[in-house]
């Protein structure tokens, strides 16, 4: 029997495998995100195994590489079709692992650095995650951590709050039920950074196709089911119309950037 946790990962699987090779196209969002939580990594360090949780299509596991060239690097992604695309499209050099993250499949303290940029939000149990990060770190070692915020994306669900009451935006966790939950499991706070990234779009379409494109559309148990009727459609673009900006329509993610320490 599989349980409504496993259902959804597996929607989590299917929906990114079927992304991967659109996923890097429309991703510009992501880069720059990671791009920022590599401003968190120590730069004397020279870690002996380093591991990309949620690796996606790779970009950062290649990027991980360079910075640490002598390390074992490794991506870890939950969805087979990315780990696919991310083989195909990086040196051997490389190692590609599926496995969830609420579940490693590492030794206790057997790796130095983890890094993982907008995974964690995919997270359904932020305290087997955080556990499991402090079994697999070794004492001082480091997890760098971007994830999104509450606030995100609140033009689209506020827009479709007045279509109807039915969830459509993934729902993410705030600030202090991460601090807690990796507190709890013993990761100390190095730093931790919040921001706010604004993306601009011609028409709704186009934001919709995006997220399409990366595999993040809802995947909430909550959604509306079946397919959108047109009339929704034109009341979701009537409002959030009013949102518009001489730039475009905005949507706004809430960023969460850290760097946790496994205690020495
Ligand atoms: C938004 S993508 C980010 C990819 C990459 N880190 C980047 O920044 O371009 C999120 C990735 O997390 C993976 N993911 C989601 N849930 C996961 C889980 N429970 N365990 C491992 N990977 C997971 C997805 O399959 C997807 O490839």
């Amino acid at each position: 029997m599989t349980t409504s946790v496993e259902r959804s990962k597996s929607a989590v699987a299917e929906s990114f495998s079927r992304a991967a090779k659109s996923y890097d196209s429309a991703a510009q969002l992501q880069r720059d995100i990671g791009t920022d939580l590599f401003k968190l990594l120590p730069v004397n360090a020279s870690p002996q195994t380093v591991v990309d949780i949620g690796s996606g299509t790779g970009f950062f596991t290649g990027k991980l590489k360079q910075v640490y060239p002598q390390a074992m690097v490794c991506g870890l992604d939950l969805a087979q079709g990315m780990l696919r695309y991310a083989r195909s499209q990086h040196p051997a050099s490389l190692a590609w692992l599926g496995a969830d993250m609420e579940s490693l499949p590492f030794a206790e303290a057997s790796i130095q650095l983890f890094f993982s940029s907008l995974a964690l939000q995919w997270s359904e149990d932020l305290p087997a995650f955080f556990t499991e990060i402090y079994r697999a770190l070794a004492p001082g070692g480091l997890i760098a951590l971007a994830t999104l915020g509450p606030n995100t994306l609140f033009e689209l669900r506020d827009s479709w709050r007045q279509v109807d009451g039915f969830t459509h935006v993934n729902q993410f966790a705030h600030a202090e039920e991460v601090r807690a939950a990796a507190g709890q499991a013993g990761l100390q706070e190095q730093r931790w950074v919040n921001g706010e990234k604004v993306m601009h779009y011609d028409a709704l379409r186009d934001l919709t196709h995006e997220l399409k494109a990366i595999g993040a559309h809802n995947v909430n148990r909550a959604r509306a089911p079946g397919l959108t009727g047109r009339e929704k459609l034109i009341k979701l673009r009537t409002s959030y119309e009013a949102y518009r900006q001489p730039a475009g329509l905005p949507a706004t993610y809430e960023v969460y950037w850290m760097l946790l320490q496994r205690p020495e």
